[in-house]
């Protein structure tokens, strides 16, 4: 099918709650899921603006057979998008028939709001906020190269490397083909935000992982040295194991697990193609893990970076605009499974260092889960997980 219909498809999906862009963009099976996913998100940011437009042009109405989703991501793509791209078929032929109405429409719109720029007509909360602004960090994969020899491979295809950066102020002010070395992590690359590596030699070949800083903190500060045991516990796409496996060096064994047979097989992607050979992926809850299988016996870091409410997710306000904070209720079974991993996490019996992370900005998903956490093993009361926690935390995937 082609981009158009799998777009409206999600977009309709989205729109009655069954899941987020980028867990249903996935599980499409499209091909081109970063054009699939740039197309909705932006489709939807502008979805009040599409409406008035197509309502006025009376698109739906000329066009009977023509669903509503579908006729938004024609018309984002036509008006919006940098025009039609969808060859010579029947939507383009459609299209052109309304062409000269909805670009009218458009710009009565602008004149009408007093606006002359297209981002001029969002709403406040759907223009671009501090997630377009923010760099494009990159992780160099020191299991098939280095940082030296990216650095150069960029410098040979005309980017200007600036050394490392010394302060927030030298990320900030990045632009163009100009990068940076992360000032704390001597393996991250950083680039003007908008840079889009995707097609890059480099990522393709697995040299490169793009992975946002927060992301390789986690791996980080676990430090696992090589020849050590792991267990990543909630481990899928898989952008912290990929680190871990690097920390190792490839020496020692990672077992990572995850719930998601669909998140689990673009992570055995990943995997294989950033070079890790030293990971067992399991689909297994990892509540229902045995701490005294001898498997285990050797485990001293676990990483924990469980499902979340995202809340701290730059590319969620990408993805849903204006979106407020996440319930009471889900709060509290998020949490609820949160704090039930790391109870079970900290019950290994060899285990000397354990990270803990999530992409929430929530108290209720950080700071509560150690305390709660703390006082139920003081106390003994570590529990297993309630089924609705658990439902929740299933259908909830967080970031990478
Ligand atoms: C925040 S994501 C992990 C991101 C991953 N660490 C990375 O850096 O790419 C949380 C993951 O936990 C998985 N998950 C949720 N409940 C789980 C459970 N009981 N056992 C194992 N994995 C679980 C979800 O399927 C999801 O893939």
């Amino acid at each position: 099918m082609a981009v158009y219909g799998v777009a409206a498809a999600v977009l309709a999906s989205v729109e009655s709650r069954q899941g987020s862009i980028r867990g249903l963009v996935y599980a499409s099976g499209f091909q081109n899921v970063k054009q699939l996913y740039a197309l909705v998100c932006e489709t939807r940011r502008y979805s009040a603006v599409l409406d008035a437009v197509i309502a006025n042009a009376g698109l739906l109405q000329a066009e009977k057979k023509l669903r509503p989703h579908l006729a938004k991501v024609l018309v984002y793509d036509l008006l919006l998008g940098g025009g039609f791209r969808g060859g010579r078929g029947r939507w383009k032929r459609l299209l052109h028939r309304h062409e000269a109405r909805l670009k009218a429409e458009l710009a009565r719109l602008k004149v009408h709001r007093g606006v002359s720029r297209n981002e001029d007509l969002l709403e406040v909360g759907c223009r671009p906020g501090p997630a377009v602004q923010v760099p494009r960090f990159v992780r160099v994969n020191t299991l098939k190269t280095c940082s030296d020899d990216a650095i150069d491979y960029f410098k040979r295809q005309g980017f200007s490397y600036q050394g490392q950066a010394s302060s927030l102020e030298d990320l900030r002010a990045l632009k163009g083909k100009c990068f940076l070395l992360d000032l704390l992590l001597p393996e991250l690359l950083v680039f003007p935000a908008q840079t889009d590596l995707h097609e890059h030699p480099l990522y393709q070949a697995g040299h490169l992982i793009l992975q946002d800083k927060a992301s390789c903190l986690p791996a980080m500060l676990l430090a696992p040295p090589p020849g050590s045991h792991v267990i990543d516990a909630c481990a899928a796409p898989g952008n912290k194991t990929s680190h871990l496996a690097a920390l190792l060096k490839n020496q020692g064994k990672i077992f990572a697990f995850d719930l998601d047979a669909k998140r689990l097989a673009s992570m055995a992607t990943l995997l294989a193609r950033a070079g890790v050979s030293c990971c067992e992926l399991a689909k297994e809850d990892f509540l229902a893990v045995s701490p005294s299988d001898q498997r285990y016996r050797q485990v001293q870091y676990i990483l924990l970076d469980p499902s979340c409410s995202g809340s701290g997710m730059l590319t969620r306000q990408l993805e849903e605009p204006g979106a407020g904070a996440p319930s009471k209720e889900r709060l509290h079974a998020l949490a609820g499974f949160q704090q039930r991993a790391l109870c079970h996490a900290l019950t290994f019996p060899s285990l000397q260092r354990l990270v803990y992370s999530t992409c929430s900005l929530c108290q209720e998903e950080n700071e509560d889960v150690l305390c709660l956490t703390g006082r139920s093993i003081s106390t003994g009361t570590c529990t297993q997980l309630r089924p609705k926690e658990k439902e929740e935390a299933a259908k909830s995937s967080g970031g990478s």
